[in-house]
């Protein structure tokens, strides 16, 4: 089992999963997933675990999260991918690792709604020319950001945050067709999450609606995540 490091993972210690299906029962007040709320319950965490900003954000490269970045480094590499759009980043780990392992990537846009996370991952990625890192709100109910976007000129979308994001199908519908997606979703409830799923058919059964789903893969025991391989319709 990974070690368990992280804000997320502190959180999720202590949180039972959904038994009664993919989408929690309780309505989005128990979510926090406005900007505002989030940062403040992420600095009443850093405070009361005495860590620093960086040291917390630190811990999405490291055990179950960097296991989770090669999930996905395996996924991606044969598929060529060239240019590479991920949205709520848990900082440029991923986009590091596959900056450093795929040769056929030309652009990588990596991005965040939060400021401070945009700030740590531009630091983190000066280095590789075709990487970006934005400032952009995946949420297409309350911002612009993503309807502002020049998606078409991205042939793969990747997310390791889904369940953060609630409204996950009207975002779907905005990606351009045949690109791939390949997202992770959580089998664990936490203060931040929309959806829980409890295996790997439930993770099917929401996303084959609206996209042609591949290989998914359940990492983790307790705390599980589901990484999969999807195709735009
Ligand atoms: C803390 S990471 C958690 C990572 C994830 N659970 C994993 O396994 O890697 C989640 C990130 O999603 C970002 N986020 C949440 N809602 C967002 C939104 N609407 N648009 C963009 N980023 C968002 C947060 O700022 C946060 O950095």
């Amino acid at each position: 089992m990974a070690e368990n490091n992280s804000a997320e993972d502190q959180a999720w210690a202590t949180a039972t999963t959904k038994p009664d299906g993919n989408v929690k029962s309780t309505p989005s007040p128990g979510v926090i997933g406005e900007l505002e709320p989030l940062e403040q319950y992420l600095d009443d965490h850093l405070r009361s675990a005495g860590l620093t900003f960086d040291e917390w954000m630190g811990t999405f490269g490291q055990g179950q999260y960097q296991e989770r970045n090669q999930t996905i480094l395996r996924f991606l590499k044969p598929h060529q991918p060239r240019r590479i759009f991920e949205f709520a980043c848990a900082g440029g780990f991923l986009a590091r690792l596959l900056l450093e392992h795929v040769p056929s990537i030309e652009r990588y846009t990596c991005t965040n709604f939060s400021p401070r996370v945009v700030a740590f991952c531009e630091k983190q990625l000066l280095h590789f020319r075709q990487c970006d890192v934005g400032r952009i709100n995946a949420d297409v109910m309350s911002s612009s950001d993503i309807a502002n976007l020049r998606l078409a000129d991205y042939d793969t979308f990747l997310t390791t945050s889904f369940e953060h994001i609630e409204h996950d199908l009207k975002l779907i519908a905005r990606l351009p067709p045949h690109r791939c997606f390949v997202f992770g979703v959580a089998g664990f409830d936490d203060p931040e999450h929309y959806r829980v799923f409890n295996s790997a058919a439930e993770v099917r059964e929401r996303y084959e609606k609206v996209l042609t789903v591949g290989d998914i893969e359940e990492l983790g025991q307790e705390i599980r995540k589901y990484v999969t391989i999807t195709w735009t319709k």
